[in-house]
């Protein structure tokens, strides 16, 4: 699961322009609007709105045959707006596929996975990268920026990727970087960055195209522990302000207080504390 190329960077980290949730609502003419931005008006249901992740039931076996192995098995859970919840468990636990089911990076075997009240099921392959590039928003454990950009430009890259107006796609990346204690940094390219601080990108990368559902895999694995504070704090707080929901992979306990509940993934299943 930890493979990571540029091209799969570039289907997964693109997130959405401003939405049409009510508490970051904006008029028409002040955001560009995508195939998902009409199904988040069209499809969500009053509870869905709450809601903003679900997995029913959702199994996930890899190979076949003899050498199928059965990672999830009927995992289901919902996080909310505003909800930052972290995923424990033993490596080999399937936290990482349970990320890439959330993340619409991977099709379970069976079950259902619902984002923003909307059912990935029978999405074809153009809708779910639509998705991906607008509704979700992807953190890794190694920040995985792209090395020729600045910090500026990693924010404006994901923008433009995702359709954003350009004015609109600035003022955002400018809130970002401050927000996140960037903008002495803003000119830098990633090998000029602490490690916190390409976290710190990353996370704001991630919220540039103000997704409804944060998906980070052990974000904080290579900073040392005030920093790993730092970014789920900062992470925490996005999630708060702007009613995401926040899904956290992670080993270190250190972050837990961060994070509204704990989720064990064990025998293919989530389960509380
Ligand atoms: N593409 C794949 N093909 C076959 N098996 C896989 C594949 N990806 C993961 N696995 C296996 O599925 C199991 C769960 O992997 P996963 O990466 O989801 O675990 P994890 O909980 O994220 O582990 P870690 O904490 O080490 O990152 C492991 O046994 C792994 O070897
Ligand atoms: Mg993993």
């Amino acid at each position: 699961m930890s493979t990571w190329n540029l091209n799969t960077w570039k289907i997964s980290t693109k997130m959405m322009p401003e939405t049409a949730k009510p508490e970051t609502a904006k008029p028409e003419t002040e955001r560009s609007v995508s195939v998902t931005d009409t199904h988040k008006r069209t499809g969500s249901s009053p509870q869905s709105a709450q809601a903003k992740l679900v997995l029913n039931g959702v199994s996930h076996q890899y190979g076949d045959g003899e050498s199928m192995l059965t990672v999830l098995d009927g995992l289901s859970c919902t996080v909310s707006a505003g909800e930052l919840v972290a995923v424990v468990g033993p490596s080999g636990s399937g936290k990482s596929t349970f990320l890439s089911i959330a993340g619409a990076l991977l099709t379970p075997s069976s079950g259902e996975v619902q984002i923003g009240g909307r059912s990935l099921a029978g999405l074809h392959a153009r809708e779910l990268a639509d998705l991906r590039l607008h509704e979700i928003g992807f953190i890794f454990q190694g920040a995985n920026l792209l090395p020729y950009l600045k910090v500026e430009e990693q924010l404006r890259f994901v923008a433009k990727l995702g359709r954003a107006d350009k004015q609109q796609a600035a003022r955002r990346a400018d809130e970002l970087l401050e927000r996140l204690g960037l903008t002495a940094r803003r000119r830098h390219y990633p090998d000029k960055l602490s490690g916190g601080e390409r976290q710190r990108v990353a996370v704001a990368r991630a919220l540039m195209n103000d997704p409804s559902v944060i998906l980070a895999d052990e974000p904080t694995a290579s900073l040392d522990a005030d920093r790993g504070r730092d970014v789920t704090r900062l992470l925490a707080e996005r999630v708060k302000a702007e009613g995401k929901a926040g899904v956290i992979v992670t080993h270190d306990e250190r972050i837990l207080p961060y994070c509204d509940r704990v989720l064990r993934l064990e025998n293919g299943q989530l389960r509380e504390g």
